[in-house]
């Protein structure tokens, strides 16, 4: 029985993570997805909230009846550790990029020298999805473009809420509002 850990920040949760976790079924059967609580790292939404996003995009996107066990939960300090704890042997990690695979094959290497046991697994992230980041999320969103493509539908609206959008149910008074409030005050500044 393979048990593995598919972690990272979730800053916030994307289809480009959720690609990698439907895929991981195909060879572990339990899976841990690990929210990585790191206080020196300035995350957009706290603990507790990357959580319940990471809930929602789970929910949106894994119909309960088709997929393996599956569990979120945080951690804090070592992966290598987080996993012994948890009886984990494998690490899935998702490679976009050969700057992703630059610093993944270091990681992978670190967490083995760490404990021996643990393995890393690598996954290539579907091509259409290998330029969705959740830094690229979070800019188009302070844009106000539209992130709905690479996103679960209440994560998009948890972020809008979080950019201070006004909800008026009607998406183009939203970004004009939006929009005209940044422009007053930008102008304002300068
Ligand atoms: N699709 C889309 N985006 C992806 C992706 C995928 N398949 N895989 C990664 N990303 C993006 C994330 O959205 C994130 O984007 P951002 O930089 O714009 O926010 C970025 O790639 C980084 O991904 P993430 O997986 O969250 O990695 P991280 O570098 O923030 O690392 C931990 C998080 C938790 C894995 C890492 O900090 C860790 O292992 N911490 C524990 C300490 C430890 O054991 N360190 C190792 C020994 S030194």
């Amino acid at each position: 029985m393979i048990k593995a850990i598919y972690c990272g920040t979730f800053d916030p949760p994307t289809t480009g993570h959720m690609d990698i976790i439907k895929r991981s079924f195909k060879f572990c059967d339990e899976l841990i997805v690990a929210v990585g609580v790191n206080s020196s790292k300035k995350s957009m939404f706290n603990e507790q909230e990357r959580v319940s996003l990471l809930a929602m995009t789970l929910g949106e996107f894994l119909p309960a009846d088709k997929h393996p066990k599956v569990s979120i939960k945080t951690f804090e300090g070592l992966l290598a550790n987080f996993a012994k704890e948890q009886g984990a042997s494998v690490l899935i990690r998702g490679i976009r990029s050969v700057s992703d695979f630059e610093y993944e094959i270091n990681l992978a290497g670190i967490n083995r020298t760490l404990d021996k046991e643990l393995e890393t697994v690598f996954l290539p992230t579907s091509s259409e999805l290998a330029v969705v980041s959740s830094s690229m999320v979070k800019e188009i969103a302070k844009c106000g473009g539209d992130i709905k493509p690479f996103v679960a539908k209440g994560v998009a609206e948890e972020i809008t809420k979080k950019f201070g959008f006004l909800k008026t149910g009607d998406e183009d008074k939203e970004k004009h509002h939006y929009f005209n409030r940044h422009k007053r005050h930008r102008n304002h500044v300068i």
